[in-house]
């Protein structure tokens, strides 16, 4: 069936999480994704098994609806067949550590020569140019350099890094933004180009917001920030809303680690959700009255919020406040979230059969197109389509593969 990305094949060099997020996201969209990988593996499939001897979680999660060929890139039969590869597909991706790739002979500028239509992907840590471009980098030094954890926890306590991979995934979609710009680009002028992108730069424009606040200290203090005792950076803020309505977690019955609802206080909704928590005196008390003075009289609100909310589970308390308009979200534990109907219905929680490890589930895609339905495909094992890539995709024949097997093109 034809699908968004079909026709288009992906050289997929990527490791770890950052770059396989990317790939896996252009597989579930159609792309023919062949993830070359070194003889020893992604060294994710090793890392926090469950299962001896299978591939992990960590791996197979995000590693589905993709091919898998080893090629020892150390090698010269390797390199050849790595050659022979990049002039056959539309992008060729990677996110090694610095240097790595011209260390093998093939950085950009011998990749464009051997194919000047690819498009090849990077990510780095902090880009390849720069005082901090020799660095390596994980999630949470990305999250740690491009300004989320000084604004994540609470004022009082330490830096956090969010649950939310933003530096390893939240990486890989934008470079997926870029590869399929590039490829746009590549219809009008027939030419490929090189995109980067680097995990600092990828935190600090999910975290655009803080900026607009580091700002606006200038000027004065935030005052939809529960703490006002301002420095000259943008404060960690709790569960302060961030924008322009008032916003907590509510802890709820029967006040467990995840009993809580989130609570927006819209404007428009005041009156009613005021009728609800504390009937008519309250809608009318002018300490509430209006967004301003509830800001600052905001404890006070969230302190009687909380106080009916002891009554009520997440559950029922979102239906309460549903039934009023009031925008909320329970806290969703991940046992929450994988029995859960609308995630379920929302195919968001796909059941896959592996070789090694039986039935498993992986997340599904979350970007749905009406013309291009996403069939999840598990993860391949090491090396499980060499011989057929090599055959079917290259053209090889049998004593050609037995060859390069001979001269160790796919071994260590
Ligand atoms: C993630 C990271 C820290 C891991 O570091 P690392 O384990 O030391 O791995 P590197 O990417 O630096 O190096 C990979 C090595 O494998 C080798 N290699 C990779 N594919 C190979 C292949 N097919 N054949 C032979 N060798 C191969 C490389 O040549 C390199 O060896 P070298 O050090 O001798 O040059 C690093 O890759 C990095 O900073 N990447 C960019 C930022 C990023 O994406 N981080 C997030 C990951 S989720």
């Amino acid at each position: 069936m034809d699908k968004a990305l079909s026709g288009i094949r992906i050289l997929d060099m990527t490791h770890v999480q950052a770059g396989p997020t990317s790939s896996q996201l252009m597989g579930f969209l159609g792309a023919d994704v062949i993830k070359l990988e070194s003889p020893a593996g992604d060294a994710t499939r090793k890392q926090l098994r469950d299962i001896p001897d299978a591939d992990s979680l960590y791996f197979t999660m995000l590693n589905c609806n993709k091919r898998s060929i080893t090629v020892n890139l150390k090698n010269e039969q390797g390199k050849a067949v790595f050659t022979k590869l990049l002039k056959i597909c539309d992008v060729v991706m990677e996110n090694f550590g610095p240097g790595v790739l011209n260390r093998l002979g093939f950085g950009w500028e011998t990749v464009h020569e051997i194919n000047p239509h690819i498009v090849m992907a990077s990510i780095k840590g902090f880009g390849t140019e720069g005082p901090y471009a020799a660095f390596k980098a994980y999630e949470n030094v990305a999250q740690a350099m491009g300004g989320a954890m000084s604004t994540t926890g609470v004022p009082e306590g330490p830096p956090f890094a969010t649950g939310a991979q933003i530096g390893d995934s939240g990486t890989g979609v934008h470079l997926m933004a870029g590869i399929l710009a590039a490829l746009l680009q590549r219809e009008r002028t027939g030419r490929g180009q090189y995109v980067e992108c680097a995990m600092m730069d990828c935190v600090m424009n999910l975290a655009r917001v803080k900026w607009r606040d580091h700002q606006r200290i200038e000027r004065g203090p935030l005052p939809e920030y529960s703490r006002q005792d301002f420095e000259s950076f943008t404060p960690r803020a709790g569960n302060d809303s961030g924008g322009g309505q008032l916003g907590n977690a509510v802890k709820c019955k029967p006040g467990g680690p995840n009993d809580y609802l989130y609570v927006v206080v819209q404007e428009h909704v005041w009156n009613s959700l005021a009728k609800c928590i504390g009937g008519d005196k309250l809608a009318a008390d002018p300490r509430f009255d209006n967004i301003d003075v509830r800001r600052a009289n905001q404890a006070e609100m969230w302190q009687m919020l909380e106080d009916y909310a002891s009554s009520y589970t997440k559950r029922e308390f979102m239906a309460i406040l549903n039934e009023i308009d009031v925008p909320c979200g329970p806290i969703m534990s991940t046992e929450d979230l994988i029995d859960d109907e609308h995630v379920k219905l929302r195919e968001m929680m796909v059941e896959l059969d592996h070789p090694e490890r039986g039935k498993w589930v992986n997340l599904g895609c979350p970007i749905k197109l009406s013309d291009s339905p996403v069939e999840v495909k598990r993860s391949p094992l090491l090396g499980e389509h060499t011989d057929e890539i090599l055959s079917e995709v290259l053209g090889y024949s049998d004593n050609e593969i037995a060859g390069l097997k001979e001269a160790g093109a796919f071994t260590r």
